[in-house]
């Protein structure tokens, strides 16, 4: 590491700031603007909404059939999941290891959750979802991608046809990953994503939903409140596939605005230029951390090209003074982690015990050791190679000064 130890005393840049938006989308959020042409089906008679298109460009990207564009990840989930066909109680197959928004979009369709146990490096444990994918049981499975950490996707679809289980997943952290070579995304009946600030692309909120399914896309633009203005997407099935079911399906209330659609449209050219940034960071990060004592990243498959726009890592102990202790004073040198193991949610963690809305929360006692020790940091693309050493330096100090007395 080439820093001196008076330059890395405290590092100062925010963990929380983004890179600005790039000219292009503000040129094009400046013209909605001044158009006052902003929701999204509110547009001339021969006019494509920037919605319309963004769904056109970013279903290209995925080479998916069909994308909507909507309010926020979560609710694309809980569209998709009420256009699969999830009835009222019915169960759903989820990770332990997620956030708020994915329960949330399970409560919210009316469903039941069933807690699935994950492995020491983050992914889902495939004994325990085996167990659990009970054909006569469960007909659903949300996995979510949680952090960017994708599990053998061959064996999820296995395990998944041979229980008849319907696959969605929920891609909010992994937008541009791929699983030997696929997209993250298209390998469920149906997948959402994020594009609110601290995902790979950045709208502020708003969610993106991609699927090849025609029933299951024309529901969702129904429910997500088209206003009978389907016609105007270009990411759809024809109309006889609306005619069925367009008396019969709700309005959520759940779209983007051509504002938002036209600050992301320019960001999926530059995708995937960003997630190899990322990734420069996130790979320097981890080899410096993985050298430190009492510190380990997950092992990741080699089959698996993630977007490392956070890290996580594991601690050798679960003693909670001490990990509050560690954490501290990485906060005081200005290096901000998130705690897994607090009992409490705070800002962006929250463990699964805390979702109390369900009945019946499972003991899982491996995931439970695992978020006791398991620590997160987001690495925002405004911090260069050189800020990466340097965080990592300060984790190393306060490392050795605080983790062996643990030890000893
Ligand atoms: C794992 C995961 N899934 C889904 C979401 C929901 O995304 P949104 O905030 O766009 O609703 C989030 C949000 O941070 C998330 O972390």
């Amino acid at each position: 590491m080439s820093q001196s130890a008076e330059q890395i005393r405290v590092f100062s840049k925010s963990f929380t700031r983004q890179e600005p938006i790039g000219d292009q989308a503000i040129e094009a959020a400046v013209a909605i603007l001044k158009s006052g042409r902003i929701h999204r089906y509110n547009v001339g008679k021969d006019e494509i909404s920037q919605a319309a298109l963004l769904e056109k460009e970013f279903a290209g990207y995925m080479g998916k059939k069909y994308c909507l564009a909507c309010a926020s990840c979560g609710s694309a989930m809980y569209l998709a999941l009420k256009s699969a066909g999830v009835k009222e109680n019915e169960k759903i197959l989820c990770n332990a290891y997620t956030l708020a928004p994915v329960p949330g979009a399970i409560e919210n369709a009316g469903a039941r959750i069933v807690l699935v146990e994950i492995t020491d490096d983050y992914t889902i444990d495939f004994e325990d979802l085996a167990a659990k994918a009970k054909p006569d049981d469960v007909k659903w499975f949300m996995m979510s991608h949680m952090r960017g950490h994708m599990a053998d996707m061959n064996k999820i679809l296995d395990i998944c046809t041979q229980n008849n289980i319907t696959l969605i997943e929920d891609c909010a952290h992994t937008m541009g990953a791929r699983w030997n070579g696929q997209l993250s995304g298209t390998f469920g009946s149906a997948a959402c994503f994020s594009t609110q600030t601290y995902k790979h692309i950045n709208s502020g909120e708003g969610g993106l939903l991609v699927t090849d399914d025609p029933d299951l896309i024309a529901k969702a633009i129904i429910y997500s409140g088209s206003y009978m203005n389907y016609d105007r997407h270009l990411s759809r099935p024809n109309d006889t596939v609306f005619d069925a079911i367009r008396e019969i399906v709700p309005n959520y209330s759940c779209r983007m605005d051509n504002l938002r659609a036209a600050i992301l449209r320019p960001q999926i050219q530059s995708l995937d230029a960003q997630c190899e940034r990322w990734n420069r960071r996130y790979r320097l990060l981890e080899s410096c951390l993985n050298q430190i004592p009492g510190i380990h990243c997950p092992e990741r498959d080699p089959k698996e090209q993630y977007v490392g726009s956070s890290i996580q890592f594991t601690l050798d102990t679960d003693k909670e003074t001490v990990i509050r202790q560690f954490l501290d004073t990485c906060l005081a040198r200005g290096v901000e982690l998130k705690w897994f193991g607090n009992k409490k949610p705070v800002g962006f963690t929250s463990a699964y015990t805390s979702w109390k809305y369900f009945d019946n929360l499972p003991e899982l006692p491996n995931t439970d050791r695992i978020l006791a020790r398991m620590c997160d940091m987001r690495i925002p693309l405004t911090f260069d190679l050189a800020d990466c050493e340097k965080i990592a330096q300060i984790i190393a100090d306060v490392a050795d000064q605080i983790l062996p007395r643990e030890a000893a």
